[in-house]
């Protein structure tokens, strides 16, 4: 069973509760991270605690507790339920001032929530979907337009999974004004002539922690990046494509709605990609 965080205190997963009036529950008014433990240790924590901060800022959310006790809660968490490998969920929302008004409580009177549990991956780094690459169907866009804040509200993107299995595929890309944003729950790639071509920042996608990693890396192994955004057509011409995110790391994409890239296998782009982000960020891991 495991141990998780609920406002200060640790405990047994059925013991945790919060309130039925939380906004987070009846508003989706809370915003999370995602991040990974390899070998007991934080990936990015850095990059994840200071998104946190700006998602808290862009809602006039205050944050829960301060960044180096955030940072031991974390710890703590991987401590008390052995994560060797997985990840650490945290959510922080508005909490609840006992009521349902759409009016935002006195944040004076109203603390925010702040939850956190771990799942343990014990194949996180060797995940055989990376060995094979994964599927994608294009769908419409229609999430609101601030998705650089990292809100729960996950309704769509939940949809997009579901959609994607019912076509028997992975995930699906979502594209709006006739260019891809991003992937459901991931920043979306494609190679062309050695070049990585990833959608340029701005509100309409989630600024991933990973994204700005690999792009890091990529750029200081005389990797060519573009960043511009590019449309379903073109990536079904591309020579390969993946996506990445704190969970799948780099994650080649081997068919995009019915068509295969090159000979529909991981490219060796993405392939190169993965084995530096986990290398790279092993070393800077804490
Ligand atoms: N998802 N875009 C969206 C819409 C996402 O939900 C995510 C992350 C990313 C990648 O961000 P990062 O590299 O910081 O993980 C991009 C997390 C993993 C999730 O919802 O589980």
């Amino acid at each position: 069973m495991r141990t998780v965080y609920v406002n200060g205190e640790y405990l047994p997963e059925h013991e945790a509760k919060i309130s039925i009036f939380d906004r987070g529950f009846l508003m989706s008014d809370g915003v999370y991270e995602v991040t990974t433990v390899l070998d007991g240790k934080l990936i990015s924590f850095d990059g994840h605690a200071g998104r946190l901060l700006r998602s808290l800022r862009e809602l006039d959310m205050s944050p829960p507790c301060d960044m180096d006790e955030l940072l031991g809660i974390h710890r703590e968490l991987v401590r008390l339920n052995e994560i060797e490998n997985g990840l650490i969920y945290l959510q922080v929302t508005r909490g609840s001032d006992g009521d349902r008004d759409f009016v935002f409580p006195d944040p004076e009177a109203t603390k925010p929530t702040l939850v956190m549990f771990t799942q343990s991956k014990p194949n996180l780094a060797n995940n055989p979907a990376a060995g094979k690459g994964i599927k994608v169907i294009s769908i419409d866009d229609i999430r609101w337009g601030r998705r650089d804040i990292k809100t729960v509200q996950l309704l769509y993107p939940s949809m997009g999974k579901m959609m994607a299995k019912a076509a028997g595929c992975d995930d699906a890309w979502l594209v709006e004004d006739g260019k891809v944003t991003e992937g459901t729950s991931n920043n979306a790639y494609i190679v062309k002539n050695g070049r990585i071509i990833t959608r340029e920042l701005s509100n309409d996608i989630l600024h991933g922690i990973t994204r700005a990693a690999v792009l890091r890396y990529a750029r200081e192994a005389q990797m060519e990046v573009e960043e511009r955004s590019f449309s379903i057509d073109e990536a079904k011409q591309a020579d390969e494509a993946f996506v990445t995110s704190a969970s799948t790391f780099v994650m080649p994409v081997v068919e995009i709605d019915g068509t295969p890239l090159g000979d529909g296998t991981p490219g060796p782009v993405a392939k190169r990609l993965r084995e530096i982000y986990l290398e790279e960020s092993l070393k800077t891991a804490i």
